[in-house]
């Protein structure tokens, strides 16, 4: 019985063996140069399967390893390494990798792209460059130029980009105008989706930052620090979502919902605009009532609409729809209504003291005529007098 079971376990035990060495040729797929750091295979991603290289947490310091990637790579994740700077060429000078179409290389500590960082990117339909600290300025380092407009030029496909938290801590006013300028030069005339979420943005100082993106579907901007809607986009001609959740909006302003119709009345739109302003710091003030009305009445899709809240104060929030807005409403016209009330009242009133003073006169006419004969007696005595000096008077001259 021994025997037997001991032959029964060396299959197994050869099988163990089998898989071990399959494991280890599975890492060997990346080739040689990875010294199975990475893992490289078909695999899920994103519902549909890919040939994925999966570099993360690796403690890469530089991107050497990626000149090296298989040729049928679909899918590259190079995330939490720590890489400052990517260099030119970073996929390699040679390599055409026809399949690749998803980069992803969020965590990376990367401040600065160089303009011939990405070749043979000509497939890539998404990039990824989320928790980084990205410095794409003219402005920030002296000694140093980090603006690199065509850093993505040559992502003639891209339609999705992802600079969640991307950009430097310090970044400037200025980063619109460096974005814009990105934008114009590395003509992504196919981007669908942006991602600019939690980048400390407060305003956009050019107004037509993402207006050299036409195809542009969605535009996320939450988790920033925006009071209004400064920058253009009613020059999106196709916007379909504008993520404004968590920015600083304590109204809406008329110019905002201006621009949210203007985009949503272009002709030949498909479906509605919608924007979402859930968790802004909304104010229950009458200077919110343009934004209920506008609410009520606007084709643009407001998301969470019926949830949307506003601040008494500190603790206290209420629905937007669902406020008190009576003694908010029309105050201009209330004020006139008060001036036809005014008026109205003055009139009845200048006509009852008429009556009054006409039946005064009336019922005493006789005492009036007693009191008033001698006086008129004596103005028109005065008068008489001076009429005729005053016919006289001219006479002595002559
Ligand atoms: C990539 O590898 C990391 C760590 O090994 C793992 O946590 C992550 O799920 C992998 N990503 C994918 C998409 O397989
Ligand atoms: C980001 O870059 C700045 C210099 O531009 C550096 O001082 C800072 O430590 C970096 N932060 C991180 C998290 O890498
Ligand atoms: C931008 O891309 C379009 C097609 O994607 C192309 O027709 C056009 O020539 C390009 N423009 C520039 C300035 O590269
Ligand atoms: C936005 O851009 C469009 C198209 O370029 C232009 O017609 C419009 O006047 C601009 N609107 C504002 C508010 O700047």
């Amino acid at each position: 019985m021994k025997k037997n079971q001991n032959k029964t376990m060396n299959p197994i035990s050869v099988a163990l063996t089998v898989l071990a060495i399959i494991g280890i040729s599975r890492a060997d797929d990346c080739g040689e140069k990875f010294r199975g750091k990475c893992r490289c295979g078909q695999q899920m991603y994103n519902y549909q399967t890919r040939y994925v290289v999966n570099c993360t947490d690796e403690g890469f310091r530089d991107t050497t390893i990626l000149e090296y990637l298989p040729l049928q790579t679909e899918v590259v994740i190079f995330t939490g390494n720590y890489i400052e700077e990517l260099p030119w060429n970073v996929f390699g000078a040679i390599n055409d990798l026809a399949n690749l179409s998803i980069v992803d290389m969020s965590n990376n500590h990367i401040r600065e792209i160089r303009g011939k960082t990405y070749h043979h990117v000509s497939n890539v339909k998404r990039l990824i460059l989320n928790h980084n600290n990205l410095s794409i300025s003219r402005y920030d380092d002296d000694e140093y130029n980090h603006h690199h407009p065509r850093v993505f030029s040559n992502f003639i496909n891209l339609m999705e980009l992802h600079l969640t938290n991307a950009f430097s801590d310090n970044t400037s006013a200025e980063l619109s105008a460096d974005l814009h300028d990105i934008f114009v030069s590395s003509n992504l005339t196919k981007l669908v989706k942006l991602h600019l979420e939690q980048n400390e943005i407060s305003k956009f100082n050019d107004k037509r930052v993402f207006c050299d993106l036409p195809a542009l579907l969605d535009l996320h901007l939450g988790d920033n620090q925006l009071t209004e809607i400064n920058f253009n986009v009613s020059c999106l001609r196709k916007l379909r979502f504008l993520d404004l959740e968590r920015n600083k909006f304590e109204v809406l302003r008329p110019h905002d919902m201006d621009m949210l119709d203007s985009v949503q009345s272009h002709e030949g739109r498909l479906v509605n605009l919608m924007v979402d302003f859930t968790f802004n710091p909304f104010n229950c003030s009458c200077n919110i009532y343009p934004m209920y009305e506008w609410m009520r009445k606007t084709n643009v899709t407001v998301r969470n609409r019926e949830n949307l809240v506003c601040f008494r104060n500190k603790k206290h929030q209420e629905p937007i729809l669902s406020l008190n807005m009576k003694k908010c409403q029309k105050p201009r016209s209330g004020k006139r209504d008060h001036t036809v009330t005014l008026i109205f009242v003055l009139v009845c009133l200048s006509c009852i003291l008429a009556v009054l003073v006409g039946s005064l006169i009336y019922v005493s006419k006789d005492k009036l005529k007693t009191l008033i004969t001698p006086v008129v007696d004596h103005v028109s005595k005065k008068v008489h007098y001076t009429t005729i000096k005053d016919e006289e008077a001219p006479e002595q001259y002559v």
